[in-house]
């Protein structure tokens, strides 16, 4: 698994695991609103007898045993601050832990537990955490792949599987899903998330929800999800990394928020807080997010835990000089649990005893955390079956998933005509192909980062499922590396394209140029493979481009001059015969771009949801908002994606006749249809995107929004009418009112197959 934050001094782990016990000297007014502002109904509560159940419990603990529930551990700590070891055992066995990160295997999960359930005063057990991020060991595609899917269904089941695996091993709870909306192809993270759309980020956030939850969390094969990083995190500026985050409170609400939202609504039992900051306040000690939305306005019932270390890291953001600050802060805004920070269980307890921290606010965190624990079953079966491993881990069933998974993500970016006949993809049998680049045979850059339990022996790569296809008809040249000047294998590359009749390149960046802390300010292909591939090109052979990357690329060369190319992420374990089965055509690619993708990096952030300014792009005029050495618009746009077929879109109509805001914003609502033809020579699917403007409203809103789309299969020749409708969830924005509404306006709406496409259709929504 990649390592997470662990870049802090572990000695500073459990200072003060040691409970003070100083007196109150103080009765400081420190501002700790309850968490309950006006809770709307929360849309997926706990029982009354899960609630009753918590309370009653925390009344009978002791403050130390109170705070111990609101500290993570991670597996394997051993040292104190004063650089004396702790025991983990003892810690759990006098209740100082309620969560433990990272563990190596169910055994050993069991023989935590039995510390806490056997040996503690309240025989609470702990809530065994880890990133179970795309697969545990069966290992999908990233989650931008999977997202290219625009199919939730999909997510659902690769997050019930990763939950069927990981809880055979214990892990109860995965720090997934990242649903955090990311518009700037230099984050790293834009990887972790399902891109740059909030309509399309809340489904897929609502759907990993439901995979890794289950039917009913006391199921031992269920999982509780972790909505993260609450929020604001992919706002980071400059697309640096764990840098500030800026925006107006209408773009939190228009377009952070909604995914988190729905991860709230689909009854998600955790949010962890942000590294970030967010309009000058850190997200871990954000009152305004975590209590007031949050709790406040969502009804949210379950429990936040702050990012690695994020507690302590309040000290680096300036608003606390002191860890005792930090943990005051962090608690009374919404963080119940303290993710590795150590400061909580230094601290927390002499701030209650002091006044500082008023007693009701650690009740409430214990009693969200205790919620969790109690629907999960976990009191009643605090043990893993240890054998369960054995038939779930890399089921024959899990890995087809996987394939499946693979073949919905690709993205077919390109696939132009070869000299005004066919184009290249899909390769013909019977054709010799030199297969060419450093991530052709690759087992472990398959993966992708945060792989969890995957490994490279179960991946197979695309050497070797065309090594099975084509047997002496492949010729193999690695040719260069992702990171290298050399040029040793150039001449080798040169002469497998020179002998075969198509030629497949596997270029891309490394995995570990996407994830946490790999921002670049670069977005093209890394080391001199682009000038591996010009040199191939200039051969004269039909040439296909497979990417692996875990973001947008800016390729304006490689988009001019190679005929095809196939955006394939990390597609995880199957990649070979997902690839393969893709470039022969037994598959047919129907993924479509969440993230948009540049032309050059400084175009960077780039999202179709531009609002528009007083001064859209107008050719003829130069002061117009603009660039003077490059477009404004995409290399791919979101929501592209070709097939081997043809789709034809009819005109879009708009099937209601009236329409006023008054009846929208109840339960009136607008419908829109259009008809799709397969009229190419292939079965195929086709996402259809219903996209709307609306004008004359009382705050600019986005040239386009996203507000439905359907995935559908047609045969050769085969027509269908799709139908959206327009409700307040789709219509309404946070206006200038401060109010989440439909206003009157001027709608347009078109039915595409991608953000710059389908034409457009109007309807007035009177008041
Ligand atoms: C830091 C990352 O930001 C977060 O996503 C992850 O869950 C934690 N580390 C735990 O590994």
């Amino acid at each position: 698994m990649r390592a997470h934050s662990l870049t802090i001094d572990r000695r500073r782990l459990f200072r003060g695991a040691a409970v003070l016990t100083l007196a109150g000297l103080l009765a400081f007014a420190v501002g700790a609103q309850s968490a309950q502002g006006q809770a709307t109904a929360p849309a997926k509560p706990f029982s009354a007898q899960v609630e009753k159940r918590a309370a009653e419990m925390r009344k009978k603990m002791t403050l130390e045993e109170k705070v111990g529930q609101l500290v993570q551990f991670p597996n394997g700590g051993t040292r104190g601050p004063d650089g004396k070891g702790i025991d983990q055992n003892e810690l759990l066995a006098r209740g100082g832990v309620g969560s433990l990160m990272s563990p190596s295997d169910a055994s050993a999960v069991n023989a935590f537990q039995k510390q806490a359930v056997e040996k503690s005063r309240m025989k609470i057990p702990v809530i065994v955490g880890t990133d179970v991020i795309h697969g545990f060991r069966t290992i999908f595609p990233v989650p931008l792949g999977l997202s290219a899917s625009w199919n939730p269904d999909l997510v659902e089941k690769t997050s019930r599987v990763a939950a069927v695996e990981a809880t055979s091993e214990g892990i109860r709870w995965t720090f997934s899903p990242m649903v955090d909306i990311a518009r700037d192809a230099r984050w790293g993270r834009i990887m972790e998330g399902a891109g740059e759309d909030p309509y399309l980020g809340a489904q897929f956030a609502a759907a990993a929800v439901r995979g890794y939850q289950g039917k009913d969390l006391s199921d031992p094969t269920s999982m509780i999800a972790c909505a993260k990083h609450f929020v604001g995190y992919g706002g980071a500026e400059s697309g640096r990394d764990y840098n500030l985050v800026d925006m107006s409170e209408r773009t939190l609400r228009d377009v952070y928020l909604p995914p988190f939202q729905a991860a709230a609504d689909a009854g998600a039992g955790s949010f962890m807080s942000a590294f970030s900051s967010l309009q000058g306040v850190p997200a871990s000690a954000n009152h305004h997010t975590l209590t007031d939305i949050l709790r406040g306005e969502w009804g949210f019932r379950g429990f936040v835990v702050s990012d690695w270390d994020s507690v302590n890291e309040l000290i680096n953001h300036g608003v606390a000089l002191d860890g005792e600050t930090a943990a005051r802060k962090a608690v009374t805004a919404g963080v119940d649990m303290d993710m590795g920070s150590g400061r909580y269980g230094e601290n927390l307890v002499k701030l209650v005893r002091s006044g500082k921290v008023p007693e009701r606010v650690v009740d409430e965190a214990v009693e969200r955390i205790l919620r969790v624990k109690i629907a999960m079953g976990l009191f009643e079966h605090p043990y893993t079956d240890e054998t369960r491993r054995q038939t779930v881990l890399f089921a024959p069933e899990h890995v087809a998933l996987a394939r499946r998974a693979a073949v919905e993500s690709f993205v077919l970016l390109k696939n132009d005509p070869i000299a005004g006949g066919a184009p290249a993809l899909p390769i013909a049998e019977g054709k010799t192909v030199a297969l060419i680049g450093p991530l052709a045979d690759n087992a472990g850059e398959m993966l992708g980062v945060w792989e969890c339990r995957g490994r490279d022996s179960d991946v197979i790569t695309l050497r070797q499922s065309l090594a099975d296809r084509l047997k002496d008809k492949l010729i193999y040249a690695k040719g260069t590396e992702i990171e290298t000047d050399s040029e040793a294998g150039f001449s080798g590359a040169l002469e497998a394209a020179n002998r075969a009749d198509v030629v497949v390149m596997a270029l891309g960046e490394t995995r570990r140029m996407t994830g946490e802390a790999a921002s670049r300010t670069k977005l093209v292909l890394p080391g001199n493979q682009l000038k591996l591939l010009q040199a191939v090109a200039a051969t004269g052979k039909p040439v296909v481009l497979v990417l692996f990357s875990g973001r947008p690329l800016a390729l304006p060369w490689e988009a001019a001059h190679i005929p095809s190319i196939l955006e394939a992420w990390y597609p995880g374990d199957q990649a070979g015969p997902a690839l393969a089965s893709t470039l022969f055509g037994e598959t047919n690619p129907a993924g479509k771009l969440t993230v948009s993708f540049p032309r050059a990096v400084g175009q960077e952030p780039l999202y179709y949801s531009i609002m528009n300014t007083g001064r859209p792009v107008n050719p003829g005029n130069p002061y117009v908002t603009r660039y003077i050495d490059e477009l404004t618009t995409a290399q791919f746009p979101f929501g592209w994606g070709l097939s081997y077929t043809k789709f034809d879109y009819s005109a879009t109509k708009i099937t209601t006749t009236a329409a006023r805001a008054k009846d929208l914003n109840t339960t009136g609502a607008i419908t829109i249809e259009a008809t799709i033809t397969n009229s190419g020579a292939r079965p195929g699917e086709e996402i259809a995107q219903l996209y709307i403007r609306e004008r004359g409203t009382s705050v600019v809103r986005p040239v386009r929004e996203l507000k439905g789309y359907q995935k559908i299969l047609l045969k050769v020749g085969e027509s269908r009418l799709v139908k959206f409708t327009l409700t307040k969830k789709e219509l309404s924005f946070w206006n200038i009112d401060s109010k989440q509404t439909v206003e009157p306006c001027e709608l347009t709406v078109w039915v595409a197959p991608h953000s710059d496409g389908g034409q457009p259709a109007q309807i007035t929504i009177a008041p």
